[in-house]
């Protein structure tokens, strides 16, 4: 599903209003082809009319967005037959290339929302189906619920997270993963080994982490940013390659770090 226009994608969390519309649309631009949503964040509809006002292909685009987060009450096969439904109004589109399950509170969660995913992707309405903060447990107890692929799985992923176990469990199957938090929301700046290679680049640390990202297999990324200079930066990851002295830095860090970690989930 991914490719080299759409590895390095844009997160959207808390880019909300005319704000969020205008940044999208930057990023659509500037040749941004990954858009990352969510019905949590509140913004399908902002981002819903950056993509109605973008001089771009719709084919061109990858559009995905999110049911089903913790958060959200007890979950009925109705609850989230509706909140699908609302975001294709929200987000103004009769397809979504990619819908998420967000994130599962419990078993009983991921045997209600997945098979209303399912029958979107049977239907043809969305065209890949995703899970997000799944455990291997999920990913196994999904398998075999499904009679379709899981296309992608979102995690958080950067080089204080490099999620072995995970990308492991999925080296066998085609369930490509998306990075999310992929800077660490910033704390990956802060650290000796990154700032070394992109010195050695002439980079920031922010195009170091996406560009590490991108040296692992099926691994695509979402960083989001409120402003055109770092949407630019960002970018820029697609043209680095880093060679493997700088990948072994880089996996050598000792030092992990997690930014999203309700107290309940057991990793
Ligand atoms: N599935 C899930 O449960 C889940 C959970 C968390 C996040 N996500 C998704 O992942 C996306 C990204 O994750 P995130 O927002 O948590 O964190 P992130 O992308 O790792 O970091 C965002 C922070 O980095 C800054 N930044 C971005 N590019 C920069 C650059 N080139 N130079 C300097 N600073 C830069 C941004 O500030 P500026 O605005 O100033 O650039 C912002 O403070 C979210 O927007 C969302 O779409 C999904």
């Amino acid at each position: 599903m991914f490719d080299s226009r759409t590895q390095i994608g844009l997160g959207t969390y808390s880019l909300t209003g005319t704000d969020g519309t205008d940044i999208v649309q930057a990023a659509i631009e500037h040749g941004y082809r990954h858009i990352d949503t969510a019905r949590l964040y509140g913004n399908e509809a902002d981002v819903g009319t950056a993509i109605a006002n973008a001089d771009v292909d719709r084919d061109d685009l990858l559009v995905a967005t999110k049911v089903a987060h913790f958060e959200e009450p007890e979950k009925t096969t109705e609850y989230v037959e509706r909140a699908v439904e609302e975001s294709f109004e929200r987000l103004g589109l009769d397809r979504i290339d990619l819908l998420y399950h967000h994130w599962p509170r419990s078993q009983a969660d991921i045997e209600t929302v997945l098979p209303v995913l399912e029958d979107r992707v049977a239907n043809g309405r969305v065209d890949n189906l995703g899970v997000s903060n799944y455990t291997v447990a999920d990913l196994e107890l999904a398998r075999d619920l499904l009679d379709v692929p899981i296309d992608a799985l979102q995690v958080e992923m950067h080089p204080l997270l490099p999620q072995h176990e995970l990308r492991e469990f999925l080296s066998d199957s085609d369930t490509q993963v998306v990075a999310y938090s992929p800077l660490a929301q910033t704390e990956v700046f802060d650290v000796d080994a990154i700032s070394a290679v992109a010195e050695k680049h002439g980079v920031s640390e922010a195009v170091v982490s996406l560009a590490w990202l991108r040296s692992k297999d099926g691994v695509a990324a979402i960083p989001r940013t409120s402003s055109v200079d770092h949407l630019r930066d960002n970018f820029r990851a697609r043209s680095v390659d880093l060679d493997t002295e700088d990948i072994a830095r880089i996996d050598a860090i000792d030092r992990t770090h997690r930014c999203e970690d309700p107290g309940w989930m057991t990793w």
